[in-house]
């Protein structure tokens, strides 16, 4: 049980977050140089490290094809790994809900996180549904512009409203859920992503045929 004595006082409620760390990293000692590097790792692997970033709707398929591609690579003997919404948000960002604060503080932990698995030379498949340009760029930005890869799952809303796999965009229409992405809070699809997958017309196979012939140039070492 955890004792909540041991707890500091402004650490008991999830309150605010102060998105401005400057004050915090003053006294911080970075030792990355002396860690064996991303290079090291990546010739052990014999792979290199990519982020494929899923951007789309709920219920767009961004899992499922992240979950097949893995698959598919891993067939092949390259090591991935999944960060994924509802995992994410139940354990490392169970303190974050929808406001466009806490969205932006999921994805930027996310792109901190996913960011140590690309130097580790891991691909690293990202499924969030990351709503607008201003997210997404700042994603780009922590990961490195040259290890993101964006891909957008464009599904139509009306699409992925009429699967409605969890019962969210029901729930959402009723009022139960309140800034529910397209339904009542914005989604901006992204202008130039590396490639754009509709699940409502493509299969799943054919759209993990398109990402592999993205992302193989870019893994093979
Ligand atoms: S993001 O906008 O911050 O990128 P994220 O991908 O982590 O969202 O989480 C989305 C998942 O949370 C959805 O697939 C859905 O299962 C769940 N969810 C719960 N409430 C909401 C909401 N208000 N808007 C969107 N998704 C929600």
């Amino acid at each position: 049980m955890t004792n909540t004595n041991t707890i500091p006082e402004e650490k008991k409620d999830n309150g605010p977050l102060t998105l401005d760390s400057g004050q915090l990293n003053k006294n911080v000692y970075p030792i990355f140089d002396k860690m064996m590097g991303r290079k090291d790792k990546e010739q052990l692997l014999h792979q290199r490290g990519v982020m494929v970033w899923f951007t789309g709707l709920s219920g767009s398929g961004k899992s499922t094809l992240a979950i097949a591609l893995e698959r598919e690579l891993h067939a092949k003997g390259y090591l991935c790994r999944i960060l994924d919404g509802d995992n994410i948000r139940s354990g490392i960002n169970n303190n974050l809900g929808f406001s466009a604060a806490d969205r932006i503080e999921n994805i930027r932990r996310i792109a901190e996180v996913g960011k140590l698995f690309v130097d580790t030379g891991i691909i690293t498949l990202a499924a969030f549904i990351s709503p607008n340009d201003y997210i997404r760029e700042m994603a780009g930005s922590i990961i490195g512009k040259e290890d993101f890869l964006e891909v957008y799952v464009s599904t139509p809303l009306e699409e992925c409203e009429r699967r409605d796999v969890k019962g969210l965009y029901a729930k959402a229409r009723r009022g139960e859920i309140s800034d529910f992405t397209g339904v009542s809070a914005p989604f901006e699809a992204p202008v130039h992503p590396a490639l754009a997958l509709d699940t409502s017309v493509l299969t799943v196979e054919e759209s993990v045929r398109r990402l592999m012939a993205l992302i193989l140039p870019k893994i093979d070492n």
